[in-house]
C-alpha cells in the first residue's frame, strides 16, 4: 500500500466554514441580507381605449391590454395581494402630433386613473406614466420641431399640461419617463401652481435607450420608427446615470429611478449609495420576456428566476421595484 499523504498545513480541515450558514432553509432564511416585501412591488398596467374585452400581448405572456372594467379588477387583485402601487399606461384610440389625448380629462389614461383611484386608491398608490409616446402619432416621447427632432422645451409645456390633468384625475405619483431636460422642475412648478402640492414626482432619472423595451412597444401599439437615442441615455455611460439622478433630485424629484434594472445594476448601486430620496428600479418588459421565453422552453425554472431577478435588483439598492410579476411574486412571498 502506498503511504498516506503527509498532512501539511494547507491540508488541515478548514475552521472557517461559510457553509454553516447555508445548511438548512431555516438558517438561510434567518441570515438573508435582502428581503422582498409585497409593499415594495409596483405593478405596471395597460389600459386601452375602445375595446370591450381585455387583449393579450403576444410578447408579454400573462400581461393584458385592459378595458376600464378589467383594469379595475386587476387593481383590486393587486391591492388584495398587498402590492404597494400600480403604474398606469394608456393606449388611446386616436393619436396626433401633439399627443392631445394625454391631457384631455376624458383621455383614456385619465379616465382609468379615476376608475382605479375609486376602486383601490386607499390600498394602492395609484401612479401614472407621464410621457407622450403612447399618445403621439410619431411615437416619440415629445413633440417634434420643423426638422423632425424631439423639441425639448416645447415638450415641457405638454408635460406641464399632462401633469395637471393626471393630478386632477387623482394620480398620487407621476412617473416622468420622457427623458427631457428640466422635466422634473417644469412638472413640479405646474403642479404647485395648480394647487397640487401633494402630488409626488418620480423621475425616471437614469433611463437608458434599451433594446429591452421591445415588448412594451407592442403593449402600447407604439407608432415609433427609429429610436430614442437622442434623449434616452447611452448604455455605455455609468457616471451619466448618477448625474441624471442628482439633477432630478435638485429639481425636486421625490423618488428617482433606474431603468432597465438588470443590465444597469451598477448604475442602480451608484445612485442608491448617495441618493437622499428613495431609489426605484424598473424590471422592464424585455427582462420579463426573457424569463418567460426561457421558462416556456424549459430552460430555466420560472419561479426561481423571477425571485432571483427581483432580489438581485433589491440587493443592488432598489427600495422598490416595478415588475410585471409584482402580483404573482407578492402571492409567493405570502
Ligand atoms: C415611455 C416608457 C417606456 C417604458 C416605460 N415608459 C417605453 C420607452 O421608453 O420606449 C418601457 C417599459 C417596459 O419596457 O416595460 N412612456
Amino acid at each position: 500500500d502506498p503511504a498516506p499523504p503527509r498532512r501539511t498545513r494547507s491540508m488541515m480541515p478548514p475552521t472557517v466554514r461559510p457553509r454553516r450558514l447555508r445548511t438548512t432553509p431555516a438558517m438561510r432564511r434567518l441570515v438573508a441580507e435582502t428581503r422582498v416585501h409585497p409593499a415594495e412591488l409596483i405593478l405596471p398596467a395597460f389600459v386601452r381605449e375602445g375595446i370591450s374585452e381585455p387583449r393579450a400581448i403576444g410578447s408579454m405572456p400573462g400581461v393584458l391590454q385592459h378595458t376600464l372594467d378589467s383594469l379595475r379588477r386587476a387593481a383590486a387583485d393587486a391591492a388584495e395581494a398587498g402590492v404597494g402601487g400600480i403604474m398606469l399606461f394608456g393606449v388611446p384610440a386616436v393619436r396626433d402630433a401633439h399627443g392631445s389625448a394625454a391631457d384631455d380629462p376624458e383621455g383614456i389614461l385619465n379616465l382609468a386613473t379615476r376608475a382605479v383611484v375609486s376602486e383601490a386608491g386607499d390600498a394602492l398608490v395609484v401612479q401614472t406614466d407621464l410621457c407622450l409616446d403612447e399618445f403621439t402619432d410619431h411615437g416619440h416621447c415629445g413633440v417634434l420641431d420643423a426638422r423632425g427632432a424631439v423639441a425639448n422645451d416645447a415638450t415641457l409645456d405638454r408635460y406641464r399640461a399632462m401633469a395637471v390633468a393626471q393630478a386632477d384625475a387623482g394620480s398620487a405619483l407621476l412617473g416622468l419617463s420622457g427623458m427631457m431636460d428640466g422635466q422634473v422642475a417644469a412638472v413640479r412648478e405646474a403642479l404647485d401652481e395648480a394647487g397640487h402640492q401633494d402630488t409626488a414626482v418620480l423621475g425616471y432619472s437614469a433611463k437608458y435607450a434599451s433594446a429591452f423595451y421591445g415588448p412594451f412597444r407592442e403593449a402600447v401599439d407604439s407608432q415609433l420608427t427609429g429610436d430614442r437615442r437622442s434623449y434616452q441615455q447611452d448604455p455605455a455611460n455609468r457616471r451619466e446615470g448618477l448625474r441624471e439622478a442628482e439633477l432630478d433630485v435638485a429639481e425636486g424629484a421625490d423618488i428617482v429611478m433606474v431603468k432597465p434594472a438588470m443590465s444597469y445594476l451598477d448604475v442602480l448601486a451608484d445612485v442608491a449609495a448617495t441618493s437622499p430620496v428613495p431609489v426605484w428600479a424598473y424590471q422592464v418588459s424585455g427582462e420579463a420576456a426573457m424569463i418567460e421565453a426561457a421558462a416556456a422552453n424549459g430552460w430555466i425554472d420560472r419561479r426561481r428566476a423571477i425571485e432571483e431577478s427581483v432580489v438581485s435588483i433589491k440587493r443592488a439598492g432598489a427600495d422598490a421595484v416595478l415588475s410585471y410579476f409584482a402580483v404573482e411574486l407578492a402571492g409567493w412571498i405570502r
